[in-house]
C-alpha cells in the first residue's frame, strides 16, 4: 500500500494551479448518458474517482479516449447498450448512483447496485428514489440491486426532506427528458449544482432557478452531446488555504473562484489568517499565532462539510479552545482518533468536537480513513515536528490530483512512499 511521508515545520510560499472539480466532474461524466454521440471534456482531474466513473461509463458500451496532455476527454456513448452499474464499482465510489436518473430517463430502465454506507455515514439515497417514484419510475430493490423502469418519466412537483448535493443532481438529469415540468422545492444550491445545470443548458435543457433553493426543469426531447470545461476543485483550493495557514506561509491559490469559498474565507479570517481576493486567485498569509474559532458545517453557502476535517486540523493549533459541530454527516469525525495521536488535544460529544489549542503536534504514524480525513492528516504532518507516514492514501487520491507533487514545490519536505 502506498504511503505518504512528511517532515514537517516547513512554511508554505509559492504558487499552486487548482484541479478542476471533483465533484463537477462526476455528476457531468453522467451527463453523457443523456444523449448518444461524442461529448467532450476539459481541465478534467487526474483523479481515482474520475477513473472509476469513466470505468463505469465504458462498462455501459462507452468508447473513452482519455488524452491524458491536455487532461482531455472524449466520451463516445454511441455504443451505450448495457443500463447497469455493478457492485464492485458503486461500492468504491458512491457517486455511481447518480447513472440512475440519466439513465432511466433516456432508455427507460436502469439496473443499480444500492450503495453501501462509507465511513463518515450511511449516506441513503431515499430522496433520490422518492423523487424518481413521484417522476413514474417502477422501482425495485432486489438483491442489493435498485431496478428501475419508466416508459417515460413526466415532469412533477418534488420536495426534498434533505438538501441533497447528488439527489438534487439525479433528479434534475431525470427532469431534463421528463415530460413536462418539474419543479424540485429545497434543492442543494452548490457550485458544483449550478455548473451541472450550466452544462445541460449548454447542450438544451431549459433550467431555470439553479443555485436557488428552487429549481424549475421544462423537460425536452433530446440534448446534444456536451462540451465543456470543467471549473476549479474549491475544496482542493480551500485545503491548500488551511495548509499555508498552519503553516504559517505565504502561498498563492490560482485558478480558484474566491466567491465558492466565503465560508471558509470568513473563518480564516476570525483566525487571523490575512487573505488577499483577486477574480480568480487568493493570497493567504499564515499569521504567527492562530486564533480559536467556532465553525457548524452546513449546506452551501454555509461552511462546508468536506473542509471540516481540515480546519479542524488547524484548529489543533490555536491560542485556545473552539467547538466545530458537524451537521451534514453523522459520523464525520474518523480523523480525530489519529489527530490525538500528533498529540492533539480533542473531545467530542456527538456530533460536537471540542477542539482544545496545543503549542506543537509531533508528527506520528496515522491512518487515512476517508477522503477529506486524510487531507487533514497531510496538513497536520505539515506544521508537526518531526516525521508523519499518512498510510491508506488511495482515501487521498480520489480527491487530490498527486497533492504531495504539489506541496513539495511550495517548499514542503513530503514523498510518496510506494
Ligand atoms: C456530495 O455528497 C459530495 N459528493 C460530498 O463530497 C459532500 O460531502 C456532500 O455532497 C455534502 O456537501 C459528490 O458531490 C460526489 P448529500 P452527497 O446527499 O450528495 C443525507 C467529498 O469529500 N441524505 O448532500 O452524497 C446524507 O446521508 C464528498 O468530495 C439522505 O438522508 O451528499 C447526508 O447526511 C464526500 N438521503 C446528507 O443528506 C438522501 O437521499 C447530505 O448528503 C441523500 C442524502
Amino acid at each position: 500500500m502506498e504511503k505518504i511521508e512528511i517532515i514537517g515545520g516547513r512554511a508554505l510560499n509559492g504558487k499552486v494551479q487548482i484541479s478542476g472539480c471533483k465533484n463537477s466532474t462526476l455528476p457531468i461524466l453522467a451527463t453523457t448518458l443523456l444523449s448518444k454521440g461524442v461529448h467532450r471534456l476539459k481541465n478534467v482531474p487526474r483523479l481515482r474517482d474520475v477513473t472509476t466513473f469513466c470505468r463505469l461509463l465504458a462498462g455501459m458500451g462507452a468508447e473513452i479516449v482519455g488524452r491524458q496532455g491536455e487532461r482531455e476527454l472524449l466520451v463516445d456513448t454511441t455504443g451505450i447498450d448495457k443500463l447497469e452499474a455493478p457492485y464492485d464499482l458503486v461500492r468504491t465510489m458512491r457517486a455511481s448512483v447518480l447513472v440512475l436518473g440519466p439513465l432511466l430517463a433516456h432508455y427507460g430502465e436502469a439496473r443499480v447496485s444500492l450503495p453501501g454506507g462509507c465511513a463518515i455515514g450511511a449516506r441513503p439515497i431515499d430522496q433520490h428514489l422518492k423523487g424518481l417514484k413521484l417522476m413514474g419510475a417502477e422501482i425495485e430493490l432486489i438483491e442489493g440491486y435498485i431496478y428501475a423502469r419508466a416508459r417515460r418519466l413526466r415532469g412533477a412537483p418534488i420536495y426534498l426532506d434533505i438538501s441533497t448535493v447528488t439527489g438534487t443532481e439525479n433528479l434534475m438529469l431525470a427532469a431534463c427528458l421528463a415530460d413536462g415540468k418539474t419543479i424540485i422545492e429545497n434543492a442543494a444550491c452548490e457550485p458544483e449544482v449550478i455548473e451541472l445545470a450550466q452544462t445541460l443548458i449548454d447542450s438544451g435543457a431549459r433550467i431555470y432557478g439553479a443555485g436557488t433553493g428552487s429549481l424549475e426543469i421544462h423537460g425536452v426531447t433530446s440534448l446534444s452531446p456536451i462540451e465543456h470545461s470543467i471549473g476549479p476543485d474549491r475544496i482542493e483550493a480551500g485545503t491548500f488555504a488551511i495548509a499555508a495557514a498552519i503553516t504559517q506561509g505565504e502561498v498563492e491559490i490560482v485558478g480558484c473562484i474566491p466567491e465558492h469559498l466565503r465560508a471558509l474565507i470568513i473563518k480564516l479570517k476570525e483566525a487571523g489568517v490575512k487573505l488577499e481576493l483577486a477574480d480568480h486567485s487568493l493570497l493567504v498569509q499564515g499569521p504567527a499565532a492562530i486564533k480559536p474559532v467556532n465553525i457548524e458545517t452546513l449546506p452551501y453557502p454555509g461552511f462546508p462539510t468536506d473542509l471540516q476535517a481540515q480546519f479542524m486540523a488547524l484548529m489543533c493549533l490555536a491560542e485556545g479552545s473552539s467547538i466545530i459541530k458537524e451537521n451534514v454527516f453523522e459520523n464525520r469525525f474518523m480523523h480525530v482518533a489519529e489527530l490525538r495521536r500528533m498529540g492533539a488535544d480533542i473531545q467530542i460529544q456527538g456530533s460536537t468536537a471540542l477542539v482544545r489549542g496545543v503549542k506543537d503536534l509531533k508528527g506520528a504514524s496515522v491512518m487515512a480513513t476517508d477522503l477529506r480525513a486524510s487531507a487533514a492528516l497531510i496538513v497536520a504532518g505539515l506544521a508537526s515536528k518531526g516525521e508523519t507516514v499518512v498510510h491508506r492514501i488511495y482515501h487521498l487520491d480520489r480527491g487530490y490530483e498527486r497533492i504531495e507533487e504539489k506541496l513539495s514545490l511550495l517548499g514542503a519536505d513530503i514523498k510518496r512512499i510506494p
